[in-house]
Parts: structure tokens; sequence; C-alpha cells
């Protein structure tokens, strides 16, 4: 099938590329010169699994690259709309974008033609979609609306793209729910994963994923409320780890105790220093918003928010109560992505806190496999950049875990012990044993978790309670 992506972030160039190796033809439209030009020039301007093969695999012949809004639909019975859809002052989600792109596919309508909302959106923007591209002079039955969230998570969007847990139909005519059946086809019949060349399967994917239609108002639905259940879960962790720490109770246990409850499951049940990224905060205030406007007071999602703002704030007093005073330390810190295995530092939580122990006079060394280019964007020369977590830590005060990668759960503990001026790592990803990290020599703090030392750690005296930082 001929379809049209508008819009190549981490959406919707995933979703053209993954679309391509199901083999259809794809044309991705974006108005961003630059970013066209750089995927014009065979690079690849984000960090994700699997996405430089795909790419590689289809470019120029099912994958293509337009500023070309017109013409791409018109060559297309399938347009899937994928630009941002950033918070307002308010929280609301601005949809600004999505509308100019329905006002461009309104006559752009020759034949029969989908518009899919592929953007986490607020319920009734697919009607209003409608309305726009009706006022815009296109036929009633020249076109439907729907709704096909996307589920995928940074760092593993393409495997999340192809074995997803589901894929969501909204859409209220049998006609345009025939043609979103024709596109994921070869997912939900099986017949991609049978191919010698198809993406290899990530553990746990559920083979073939099912496939559930809704409503288009139902498919919206979904997806926010999806996301405000994630963030709650994590929220809802973190609290128990701030009980944890209180009682001195160990949550990694309480996480197991529950966790093995199949009605809740152990899946987004990490504690640490709270949820980021592009999409949690912004998608937990939009869904805000749309409840405030339909007239339901959704306080439990103040209460996710406010929770996800305090786990830094305790992530701090934690550093004050390791280090005493902050002013001229030197900190060591591990993680500036908002997660393990992005480059993607939009509402980073490391960065949050960066920018918080910078305004406490702290001097800070950070290093990230992938996310110097971008946070160098924002932090400029407040920090220094190191060449490797050794280098970060290097005659540092104590070392800071802010982002969950893999490669920092493994690191040489010896060289790191040497490398420290004191021993102390605060660990806000809860990568390490805390026995192990005594027995290696270090004094050692984390979330939800008895602090850990060679020898009994004196209690911190009191603390004088302390004027709220503006940062956090
Ligand atoms: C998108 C949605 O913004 C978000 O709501 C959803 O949760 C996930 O999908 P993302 O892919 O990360 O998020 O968006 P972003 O990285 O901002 O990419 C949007 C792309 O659309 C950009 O490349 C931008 O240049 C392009 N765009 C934006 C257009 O081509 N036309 C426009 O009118 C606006
Ligand atoms: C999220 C949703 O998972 C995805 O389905 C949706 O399409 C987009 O938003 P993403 O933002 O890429 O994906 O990352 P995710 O893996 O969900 O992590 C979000 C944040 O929560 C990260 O900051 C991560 O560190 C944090 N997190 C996640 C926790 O603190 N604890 C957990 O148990 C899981």
């Amino acid at each position: 099938m001929h379809i049209a992506v508008i819009g190549s972030g981490y959406v919707g160039l995933v979703a053209g590329a993954c679309f391509a190796d199901l083999g259809h033809d794809v044309m991705v439209v974006d108005n961003d010169a630059a970013k066209l030009a750089a995927l014009n020039r065979g690079e690849v301007p984000i960090h994700e699994n699997f996405l430089p093969e795909l790419l590689h695999r289809h470019r120029g012949t099912r994958l293509k690259f337009s500023d070309d809004l017109e013409t791409a639909v018109r060559a297309s019975s399938a347009i899937f709309v994928a630009v941002g859809t950033p918070p307002t002052e308010q929280g609301e989600a601005d949809l600004s974008y999505v509308e100019s792109v329905a006002r461009g596919i309104s006559g752009a309508i020759n034949d029969y033609k989908i518009i899919v909302e592929k953007s986490t959106v607020p319920v009734y923007t697919s009607d209003w979609v409608r309305k726009i591209i009706l006022r815009n002079g296109a036929e009633s039955s020249a076109f439907d609306v729907a709704s096909n969230p996307e589920f995928l998570r940074e760092g593993t969007a393409v495997t999340d793209f192809l074995y997803p847990d589901r894929i969501v139909i909204g859409a209220d005519s049998e006609r345009c729910v025939a043609v979103l059946r024709e596109v994921y086809a070869p997912l939900a019949e099986g017949t991609y994963y049978d191919r010698p060349d198809a993406i290899p399967c990530p553990d746990r994917a559920q083979i073939p994923p099912p496939l559930i239609v809704t409503s288009a108002k139902s498919a919206e639905l979904i997806k926010h409320a999806s996301n405000a259940f994630l963030a709650m879960k994590i929220s809802f962790i973190n609290a128990v780890a701030s009980i944890c720490e209180s009682v001195g109770a160990n949550v990694q246990q309480v996480c197991q105790g529950i966790g093995s409850d199949t009605r809740i499951g152990s899946r987004f049940l990490n504690p640490g220093i709270g949820y980021g990224g592009s999409c949690f905060p912004k998608d937990l205030m939009a869904f805000r918003a749309v409840a405030r406007e339909c007239g339901y007071d959704f306080r439990l999602l103040d209460e996710v928010m406010r929770i996800n703002e305090e786990q830094r704030l305790r992530f701090i007093r934690k550093v004050r109560s390791a280090l005493w005073t902050l002013r001229g330390k030197k900190l060591g810190v591990l993680g500036l992505a908002f997660k393990g295995g992005t480059d993607d530092i939009r509402e980073s939580p490391a960065i949050l806190l960066i920018q918080s122990l910078l305004q406490e006079g702290c001097q800070i060394s950070a290093y990230d496999p992938a996310a110097h280019d971008r946070a160098r964007e924002v932090l400029n020369s407040t920090v220094s950049f190191a060449d490797s977590a050794y280098d970060a830590a290097h005659a540092a005060d104590a070392l800071l875990i802010l982002t969950e990668w893999e490669e920092f759960a493994a690191l040489d503990l010896k060289r790191l012990h040497t490398e420290l001026k004191y021993p102390i790592v605060i660990d806000g990803r809860n990568l390490y044993d805390p026995e192990i990290m005594a027995a290696s020599g270090f004094t050692y703090y984390s979330v939800g978790r008895p602090s850990a030392s060679p020898e009994p750690i004196p209690s911190a005296p009191a603390e004088p309670p302390r004027r709220k930082s503006k940062l956090l």
C-alpha cells in the first residue's frame, strides 16, 4: 500500500521505516529542511537500535523523504500524522501542527483516503481533524479519520513497533478499519515474523499481536490512559520507596513481593529519581487538561506529578546527607538522557537534577554513552563532559548515577574506587547491590533501600528545614 507519514520524529521516522519493512511504499514528509537533508544524505538523526539497518534497507526504494505534503497525500491511501503535540503553558496539548497538517491534506484528497492520528492527541481530536478537512473543501465520503496510537518506547522503538503488545485501531467506519487491517496484516497475521530478514524478536513478545478495534474516541483515550497509568505505577513505587527509607525496609524486596501478583506485574516498578521523557510528563498534563475540559477533576494525576517532582527533591537531600555542604563539591555524574538506550534528554530527570546541583554551587563532570551532543545544547559549559564513567568519577567527592544505562551497572568497581576522591556512590537508579558496594569499600546510597558502607554510617545530624529550591 502507498502510505504517507507526516513528521519524521521518533514516532514518524520509526513508523515510516517499519511500514516499509512490512512491504509498504512509504513517503515520510517533514517541514524541517535540515532534518530532511540529513535523512536524504543517509544519516540517522536519532539513536535507535535497528533503525540504521531499516533505513539502509529501504531508503530510496520503499522509503522516501520529502517536504511535499500534497504530492505525498495524493499518492497515498493512508496518511499517518506524527507531528509534534508539545504542551502549551497551561499543559494542554498544542494541536496547531496537527491542524495545519489537516488543512494541508484537505486539498489533496483525490480519491478515498484515511487520515490516521499517530501522535498522542486528546480525545475529540479526530472530530476536529474531520471538521477542518471538510471545512477546507473535501467531500465527506472521500475520507475517514482514525486513531492508531503508538506505544513505542524510545531506545526500543523499532522492536516495540514490530512486536507490539497490541495494535489499536480506532475508527468509526468499516471501510476505514479495513484499510488499517491491511496496513498491519503482516504483523496481525504473523507473516512478517516468518521472514528470514525480520527484525529479531525481543523477549516476552506476543506473536501475532492482538488487533483491537475500537471507536476513534476510545483509541485516543487508550493512549492517554495507558501513559497515565504507567506513570502512576512509577510514582506509586517511588512513594513506597520513600516509606521504605523511613522505616528501614527494602523496596526491592517489596517490589518482588507485590510484583509477583499477576494482577500487579513486576514491569515498570523500578523506583528511582522519577520519570521523564517527551511523553509521560506532557501526556499526563494533557490528560489532566482533557479531564478538566470534560468536567472531571482527575486529581489523582496531580499526585502522580507531585510525587515525581518530590523524587528529585528527595535525591538532592540524599546527596546533602552524604556530603553535608554542597558548595564547591566536585561530583561525577553518570547519565544525562532521560533513560538508558536513548540520546533523548527531553524532560530528563538527570538534567533537571544537574541544574539544581549547579545552582547549589557544585562542580559537575558528566558522562553519558549517547546524549552529550543534545546535553551540550542545554548545559553548555556549565558542566564538563567526561570521556568515560571513570573519567567522570576522577577525583570526585562522590559519584551520582542518574540514568539506567546497562553499562553503568557493570563498571569495574576497583577502578572506580581508585578514581574517586571519596568512595561515595549515590545511585538514583538502584543499579548496584548495596552489600556488594559495601564489600567493595563504597559508602552507597540508593532509592528505597538501606544505605551501605564498609563501616557503620553515622546517622547525619538532623537537617534544619531548608528553603524550597526554585529549579526542582
Ligand atoms: C510525536 C508526538 O509529538 C508525540 O505527541 C507523541 O507522543 C509521539 O510522537 P516525536 O516523534 O517525539 O513525538 O515528535 P518530534 O520528535 O517532535 O517530531 C515531530 C516531527 O514533525 C518533527 O520532525 C517536525 O519537524 C515535524 N513536523 C512538525 C512537521 O513535519 N510538520 C509540522 O507541521 C510540525
Ligand atoms: C513511554 C511509554 O512507555 C511508551 O509506551 C509511549 O509510547 C511513550 O512514552 P518512553 O518515554 O520512551 O515511553 O520511556 P519509558 O521506557 O516508558 O520510560 C519513561 C520514564 O520512566 C523514563 O524516565 C524512565 O527512566 C522512567 N521509568 C520507567 C522509571 O523510573 N521506572 C520504571 O519502572 C520504568
